[in-house]
Order: C-alpha cells, then sequence, then structure tokens
C-alpha cells in the first residue's frame, strides 16, 4: 500500500514543477502566449455570446469565467525585481533578506509586463498559439559579441568587446567589472551566478566568503585556482547581492557563451540555478540538476550546489563533494591528489 503522505508530497511536488514551468516559460515570453491563448478564448465566446440569445439567468458556463487579463502595451512595468523562476539554492550568502528588502511576490499577470523573447515583435508573439510556445530558446540567439563567424575568440578579444559594458541596469551600481579570471587553457571552468561585494571590489570573481569555500572545493578536487578558470553569469554586482534579473543575465550571457567558446574546457562545472539553468536552457530546480552530467554545446557539465548556499546549508556539502567528485574522475583525480 502506498502511504497516503508519500503521494500527496509527489502531488505536491508535481504541482511545484507545474507552477516553475509556468513561471520560467512566463520569463521566457512564453506567458505572453498563454495569456494571449486565454484572450482569445475570452474574446472568441465573447463574440459567441453576443451572437446567441440569452439562456435565462443562469450563472454563466465555465467559459465564461473570466480569463487572465491580457498584457497591454500599456502596462506599467513593474519596477520591483523579478523573482526567480524558483525558490531554491542562490548565490546570496546573506541571511534570507529583511522584508522590506525581499523581493516582491510576482505581480499577477495585468501588473506583470510581459517580456516577449527579444527576437519575437510583440506582433507575432501575440498571433501565436500555445502549441507555438517555444519551450527553450535556442543556445545561441545571435552572433556572439567578439566572435567572428567560424572563428575561436580570445577572452581579450571578448573582454574588449564587452568594454565599460552599460547594456543593462546593473553598470550603475558596479564599482568594477568581473570578467573571470584563471588559465585560459583551463580544461575546467567553474561558471557562478553574479559578483558580491569583495568581487565588485576587486574585480575577481569569487574571492569573498563564497569564493573562500570554492577556493578549497578546488583544491580539494586537487587543482589550484590558477589551473582553472572562474567566470559568472553577470558581470556586475547585483544590488545588495539580489538576485540577476532576467534583462541582466540576457544582456550578459552572450559574453558568457562567448567566454565558453574561447576556453573550450573539458568540463564546466555550473555553480547555482542561475549558472545552470541558464547555460542549460533548463528550468528545472537545481535540487535536481545537480549530480547529473548534462552537456553545453558538446561540453560536459555538472550542475551542483552554489558555494554560497553551502555556506548557508552546510548539510549539503556532502552532496556537492560528490557532484566535484564526479568531476574529478574525469580527470582522473583522486580525493586528496593535489597533481
Ligand atoms: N558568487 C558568485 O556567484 N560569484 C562570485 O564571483 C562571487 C559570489
Amino acid at each position: 500500500m502506498n502511504d497516503p503522505r508519500e503521494s500527496t508530497e509527489e502531488l505536491g511536488e508535481v504541482v511545484e514543477d507545474l507552477r516553475r514551468h509556468l513561471l520560467w516559460q512566463e520569463e521566457t515570453g512564453g506567458r505572453v502566449l498563454l495569456v494571449d491563448a486565454a484572450k482569445q478564448a475570452a474574446e472568441r465566446s465573447a463574440s459567441l455570446r453576443a451572437m446567441m440569445p440569452p439562456r435565462g439567468a443562469k450563472s454563466p458556463p465555465a467559459a465564461e469565467a473570466p480569463a487572465a487579463p491580457a498584457p497591454t502595451a500599456s502596462a506599467t512595468p513593474d519596477p520591483r525585481p523579478t523573482p526567480r523562476p524558483e525558490s531554491a539554492p542562490t548565490r546570496s550568502s546573506a541571511p534570507p533578506a529583511a522584508p522590506s528588502a525581499a523581493p516582491a511576490p510576482r505581480a499577477p499577470p495585468a501588473e506583470t509586463p510581459a517580456r516577449a523573447p527579444a527576437a519575437r515583435p510583440a506582433a507575432e508573439a501575440s498571433s501565436e498559439r500555445l502549441i507555438d510556445v517555444p519551450q527553450q530558446a535556442p543556445p545561441y540567439p545571435g552572433p556572439l559579441p567578439g566572435v567572428v563567424e567560424g572563428e575561436r575568440p580570445t577572452l581579450d578579444q571578448i573582454r574588449r568587446e564587452l568594454g565599460d559594458c552599460r547594456r543593462c541596469k546593473l553598470c550603475t551600481g558596479r564599482k568594477n567589472i568581473v570578467f573571470g579570471v584563471g588559465n585560459p587553457r583551463a580544461e575546467l571552468v567553474f561558471v557562478g551566478e553574479g559578483p558580491g561585494e569583495q568581487e565588485d571590489l576587486q574585480g575577481v570573481p569569487f574571492v569573498g566568503p563564497a569564493g573562500e569555500l570554492l577556493t578549497k572545493m578546488i583544491q580539494a578536487m586537487g587543482f589550484s585556482r590558477d589551473q582553472v578558470y572562474i567566470c559568472n553569469v553577470v558581470k556586475c554586482r547585483p544590488p545588495g547581492n539580489r538576485n540577476p534579473e532576467p534583462d541582466e543575465i540576457a544582456a550578459c550571457e552572450p559574453f558568457l557563451r562567448a567566454q565558453l567558446l574561447a576556453l573550450q574546457p573539458k568540463v564546466i562545472v555550473a555553480l547555482g540555478k542561475f549558472a545552470a539553468q541558464t547555460l542549460l536552457r533548463d528550468p528545472t530546480p537545481i535540487t535536481r540538476l545537480r549530480g547529473n552530467w548534462r552537456e553545453y554545446q558538446g561540453v560536459k557539465l555538472m550542475p551542483t550546489f552554489h558555494p554560497a548556499y553551502l555556506l548557508r546549508s552546510p548539510q549539503e556539502k556532502k552532496k556537492a563533494w560528490e557532484d566535484l567528485q564526479q568531476v574529478m574522475k574525469i580527470f582522473g583525480k583522486q580525493p586528496g591528489s593535489r597533481s
């Protein structure tokens, strides 16, 4: 006999997965289409009703239930930080934010500006049906910065292309762009989320408390920081270590992809959900992604927990270590070896 509590838990997980999937779709523009579909259904039912004789004073049929209001072009953008698609571990080493600093709960659809995929004109999106909703954005939506078609860029070229970047709002609060550090011929690359305070001050990734832990993890794997390459999804510090927002990730991600193209490592370790979900275009929570080999553009990718999360949840270190041991195997390293 099934334990009813287990079934309830499983059902809860399914519902949570669905919720996250919808949120992800929403952030990748899918919600526009979902809402459009709802709007179209409502419009169809309204015009049908207009053509039909009244059916008495009965309660309206299901089709007349209010549909989700469609976003309009004049909807006022919600200036509050947008929470990420799932609440699983993030990098912030700060304790859980006080209510006033916490991201506001997601606004209901009518108040939230629809974020259509950048390359898709609004008119095109609005004519699409649910069946056309793209589940995943293409991995290379456009030319990579600093990359000449068919050529492998160098990190220097990409850094030059980045310049004194003003492509997103993070530029206003940053002290330094944190491009990346390490061996340009590294076979092992670690990708984090975004610079924290120390990183912003020094212009070097992972030099704060989470960085200290990452350095220990790298050493425990039998590498030194100089042997590997370390970078982040976003290159400028999000104010107060908040999560990077979708537009910020979108602005910076091409540079990360260009870096990985330049490096062509053997293995990428994605630290935390932002790195893993961004590179994989997969909204699965990091708790599920971690520990399972994936592929990024032909390169083996291991998602694992972010060191800042491990600082907050040390009981999870064992799992992260298991993930890293899988990576070590690829390099023929044994725990304790330093070569
Ligand atoms: N957290 C990150 O994700 N990156 C850093 O560089 C530092 C902390």
